[in-house]
Formats: C-alpha cells, structure tokens, sequence
C-alpha cells in the first residue's frame, strides 16, 4: 500500500508535489510494462462505474481499457442511461453505486456532483472533467512534457485561450504544484477566478514555481518551451461561439506565435477534441455561420513536428491507469 490508498482524485489541489510525482512515475512504469506485454493487474476482481454526464472520446476510453489492464470490470453509465439527476439524487446515486462498486469514475457539470459523490460512495471517487477541474488531463500532459524535456520544474508553459475554464483552472493548479513557470494568456474578461490564481501563487512560492496571467501574447509567448490551448467553447457553453471567437480570434496558436517564442522546438499540446479544422458536423457549423476555417489552432500547427498532441492523448490511458491503480489497487509504492 501507499499513501494514496482509498483517496479520491477530485482536483490537484489534494495532492502535494511529490504524490504527483509519484503518480507520473508509476504511469512511465505502467507504460513500460503495457508496451513490453507485461501484465499488471492491480485491481484483479474489481467492478467500476464509469458515470457521464458529457460525452467523451479519450477520458471514456482510457478509463475503460486502464479498467481491463488492471483485471477491473468497467461498466458504462451515461446520465440518460440510469436514474440518476431526473429521479434520484446524487446522495442516493452514491450510496448505491459504493455498496455494489469498488470505485466510480464522474464526468460532468459540477465539481459539487463530484464532490457529493466522493462524500457519499464510501469508494474512490475520480474526476474525468467537470466545469471547473480536468485533474487527470493535466497529469497526462505533464508526462508528455516531462518524456520530451526531461523535467517539468522552470519548464515554461504558456496556456493560450480561455483562461477561465476547467483546462485554464487546472493548469494553474498543477503546473504551480509542480514549479513551473506558468503563463496563462487571455483577454482580460477571460482571466482565470482570482482565487485560482492566487492558491496558484502560494503553491509557487513553495514549489519554486511562477505564475503570470497576461493578455500580452508577445509577453507570454516568449521563450516558452511548451504552447498549450484548448477550445474556445467548452461543453455546455455552446451558445457563446459568436462572443468567443471575436474575443479569442487574437489569441489563434498558428505558425506566427510559434515564432514568436523564438524556440524551434516549442512543444504544441491540445487536451483534444480540437478545431484545428472544421472537417465535422459542429465544425461546418461554425463555417457556415462565421466563415473561419480554423478556430482556437491552425492545421498547420496541429500536423507539424511541433505538435505532441497524439501522445498527449495516448498519455490519457497510462496516467488515469496509475491514478486508479494507486489509489484503489494493489500496486506497491
Ligand atoms: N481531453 C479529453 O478529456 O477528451 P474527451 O472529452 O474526449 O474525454
Ligand atoms: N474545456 C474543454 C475540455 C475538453 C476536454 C471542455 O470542457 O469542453
């Protein structure tokens, strides 16, 4: 056992600089042991509620196939599937769900649903995104920065977009636990809460850390080792495209702010899904009624060397595989 035995993972706020360490430790070790065939089966037996509220590509997916690695039973259950939130509430969903699973994952709106089921379960409870947190997001993003610079402490991450959303919140949160220097670059309607930004500071005061929340991209943007962004319109927002595309146009990641940082090899990464083209139904949407090809990156960013945005997502799978596996699995520290 370890430390993270029986904890939930709600937020990064929970977790002190060397847990998180651990855990992207024991995700490289995980990766290892998945690419040489090794079996690692630390939660052998164990039934596991994977609730959604939002749909999902990577987080769904990774929750799933980490589930089945580690000898786990996942079961699926989208928010229209149960009753949950039409006929029964959140106390009641959990206290069912912890007598007949071993651990729940929760995607969905509020991080007070999350929370209420962590409370009332009695098992670990982990967040796959609400509104104001993406926690499992950020520890894959820190093991794609950390396998391609070599260490995350004074790396500078420049977070480009909508500083006020669940992405903005939680790179603020993980990148001060981890010491970075942390740049968030938003119009200033789109700063991140202050009191993020000011538990940001104090953990970097500890951590080494630094933390700048700019709408001055030539600012933000130089010297950066690592430029991230994210859509400019997250789930459940969809009726604010027209104001978020005049605000955040600016703020484009495209071949000119690359430059801009004067490091050739400035790494890209995206949490996904991306509108690096508009080749879908929403996307020609967009088209239709905007006229823009490109959204929150250009293409060309998206496809070039730069770009470690498949490994980030592959990333996904290892290190919600080490969260589950350290804090509800047999996996020793
Ligand atoms: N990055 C991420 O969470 O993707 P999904 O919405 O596809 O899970
Ligand atoms: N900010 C985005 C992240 C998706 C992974 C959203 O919440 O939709």
């Amino acid at each position: 056992t370890n430390q993270l035995t029986g904890r939930h993972f709600l937020t990064l706020k929970d977790f002190i600089t060397e847990e998180i360490h651990y855990l992207l430790d024991l995700a490289s070790d995980l990766k290892e042991k998945k690419k040489a065939g090794i079996t690692h089966r630390y939660m052998e037996g164990q039934n596991i509620a994977l609730l959604f509220e939002k749909p999902s590509t990577r987080t769904r997916c990774a929750f799933t196939v980490a589930c089945i690695d580690l000898g786990a039973h996942p079961e699926y259950l989208g928010k229209n599937d149960i009753q949950f939130g039409k006929k029964e509430s959140v106390r009641d969903t959990a206290i069912v769900l912890g007598r007949m699973f071993d651990g729940i994952q929760f995607r969905g709106y509020e991080q007070s649903t999350v929370n209420g089921l962590a409370e009332h379960s009695g098992v670990p409870v982990w967040n796959g995104l609400t509104n104001q947190f993406h926690p499992t997001q950020i520890l894959a993003d820190l093991l794609t920065i950390k396998e391609n610079i070599g260490h995350l402490k004074g790396v500078k991450l420049v977070y480009v977009g909508d500083g006020r959303n669940n992405m903005g919140n939680s790179l603020l949160i993980g990148g001060a636990k981890v010491g970075m220097d942390v740049r968030i670059c938003s119009p200033e309607s789109l700063f991140p809460e202050q009191d993020v930004i000011a538990y940001a500071k104090e953990v970097s005061k500890e951590s080494g850390g630094k933390i700048t929340v700019t709408s001055n991209i030539d600012e933000a943007v130089s010297g950066a080792d690592v430029i991230y962004t994210d859509v400019w319109v997250s789930m459940g927002e969809e009726d604010q495209f027209k104001e978020r595309i005049e605000l955040l146009s600016p703020y484009q990641v495209n071949k000119k702010m690359l430059d801009k940082t004067g490091n050739k090899q400035v790494m890209f990464l995206h949490c996904l899904p991306s509108f690096h083209d508009l080749e879908t139904e929403v996307g020609r949407e967009i088209y239709e009624k905007f006229g823009l090809k490109e959204m929150e990156v250009t293409d060309e960013v998206f496809q070039s060397e730069n770009s470690f945005v498949f490994e980030e997502a592959e990333n996904r799978l290892h290190t919600i595989k080490a969260v589950m596996a350290a804090t509800n699995g047999s996996v020793k520290s």
